[in-house]
């Protein structure tokens, strides 16, 4: 078989089409290889959420000169946001790339391949595909390839909201959902293959279902199904938007023990004005209203949020308003971003008024606070029993395993390192907060 090189950058939508990238490569000859010198193909799905991010993958593309130089029959590819926002103007900024396609397109990658070795030329292929549904065909079961413990299932793509700084609205497309009959035979045929957690995903997750199916379900009705399915122990979704979040909603996470009491829903700022001028469409109080309900409903609940520091024009009493939130919130954990302009998006044009230098020092105080909120909610557990879903081995903090707590922590398990398999569900009492994570032993029962 031939050999695939497979680099990602960018949210978990990426990580997964990377996956099914490389199950579609899989069919087509390839084998994935963690050693670049060893590719015949090198294929990188990108991000372009932030500038920092586009910076990564021009200077991962200089690496790789020299091995396209040492064999000419090598093929680069660059896949994702990058290539949706940026096209044919790639192939000039990287020389020797072969193909770009966007992320609406993956499911052609075996097709673009074929063309370009049957034309010799390069390919850019970015168009949004043009069906009304949102569907991932099923490939053939005998080749279907083992599943982690947990496993990410794609429920809905694309965002409609264009909040003002963000370009995924451009590099994803519309909202579209897949019907719930795909996604229940996906996360039965996983859990066959050993998935005990399934985790839903979508840029948008919670707009599941507002329209275009051919079987109309809304999302929370979409959670109540898929925890029938036998063998299912845990079940999440992300990434949310605080507009759609239905009262429905509120009462799944309080009905259904095998939703997991963890909620990421980005609130991006604290202030009024900032929020309006992002297009959040909400003001801080509802968001604070929207948890305060959660919270009287699921009392466990833990948060965590995004939030972007040093939005054209924000002052420093706007920027305080954020970290009040959240205090206000104590989130167990925050993605903490600088503002940065992206191409084509209304906020581009908006005013930068922020140096650089107050960005950043305005990103170090959220993260101070961050990591004193995340210690302080850790140190909570100390003494605590937690059922720990065992994701792997390690060899820190003295522990043989770790995996995930049901409020997303992640737990260092001291035991034999044969008393466990990955894929085990385990009590496990907390010891000690180590780095942002917990250690501790099995319990005896
Ligand atoms: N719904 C998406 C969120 C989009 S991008 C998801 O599923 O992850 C992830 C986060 O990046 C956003 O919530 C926001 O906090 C941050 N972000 C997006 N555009 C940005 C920009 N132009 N500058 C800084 N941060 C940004
Ligand atoms: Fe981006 Fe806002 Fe959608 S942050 S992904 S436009 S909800």
């Amino acid at each position: 078989m031939k050999q695939v090189y497979m680099d990602t950058f960018g949210c978990q939508m990426n990580v997964a089409d990377t996956d099914r990238m490389e199950l579609l490569l899989f069919h087509s000859g390839y084998n994935r290889t963690p050693f670049k010198e060893e590719a015949d193909l090198i294929l990188v799905n990108t991000c372009s959420v932030r500038e920092k991010a586009e910076q990564k993958i021009f200077s991962l593309f200089g690496t790789f000169q020299p091995l396209k130089k040492q064999n000419p029959d090598l093929l680069m590819g660059l896949t994702g946001c990058l290539a949706q926002q940026e096209g044919q103007s790639l192939l000039n900024r990287i020389p020797g790339l072969d193909f770009i396609l966007g992320p609406d397109t993956i499911e052609s990658l075996p097709t673009a391949i074929d063309r370009i070795k049957a034309s010799n030329k390069p390919l850019v292929w970015t168009e949004f595909d043009s069906l009304k549904n949102y569907s991932i065909p099923e490939l053939p079961e005998s080749q279907i390839k083992p599943t982690g413990p947990s496993a990410f299932v794609n429920i809905i793509k694309g965002c409609d909201k264009f909040c003002s700084f963000c370009i995924v609205p451009f590099t994803r497309g519309r909202e579209k959902s897949r019907e719930a009959k795909e996604i229940l035979e996906e996360v039965s045929r996983l859990v066959d293959f050993g998935a005990k957690e399934i985790i839903l995903l979508g840029q948008n997750v919670n707009a599941y279902g507002k329209r275009g199916l051919d079987v109309p379900v809304a999302f929370h009705e979409l959670l109540y199904q898929i925890v029938e399915v036998p063998g299912l122990q845990r079940l999440r979704f992300t990434t949310s938007y605080p507009r759609d979040f239905t009262p429905e909603l509120v009462q799944a996470y309080r009905d259904i023990d095998a939703l997991m009491n963890h909620l990421h829903l980005p609130v991006q700022s604290g202030n009024d004005r900032i929020l309006d001028v992002m297009r959040r469409q909400h003001t801080a109080q509802e968001y604070l209203d929207l948890i305060g309900h959660l919270k009287n409903e699921v009392p466990d609940i833990a948060l965590s949020t995004d939030i972007i520091v040093g939005f054209p024009g924000e002052t420093n009493e706007e920027f305080e308003d954020t970290l009040k939130l959240m205090e206000a919130v104590r989130f167990d954990n925050s993605y903490m971003f600088c503002y940065s302009p992206r191409p084509g998006t209304p906020a581009e044009d908006f005013p930068d008024t922020v140096s650089d230098e107050e960005k950043k020092e305005r990103l170090q105080r959220t993260i101070d606070l961050q990591n004193r909120i995340t210690l302080e909610n850790a140190a909570m557990f100390k003494g605590k029993v937690v059922e720990v879903l065992i994701e792997e081995k390690t060899s820190r903090y003295g522990a043989s395993f770790k995996g995930r707590s049901p409020h997303y922590w992640m737990v260092n398990v001291k035991c034999d390192e044969n008393a466990l398999q990955v894929g085990d569900l385990v009590s496990v009492l907390v010891e000690e907060v180590m780095g942002r994570a917990l250690v501790g032993k099995l319990t005896d029962q």
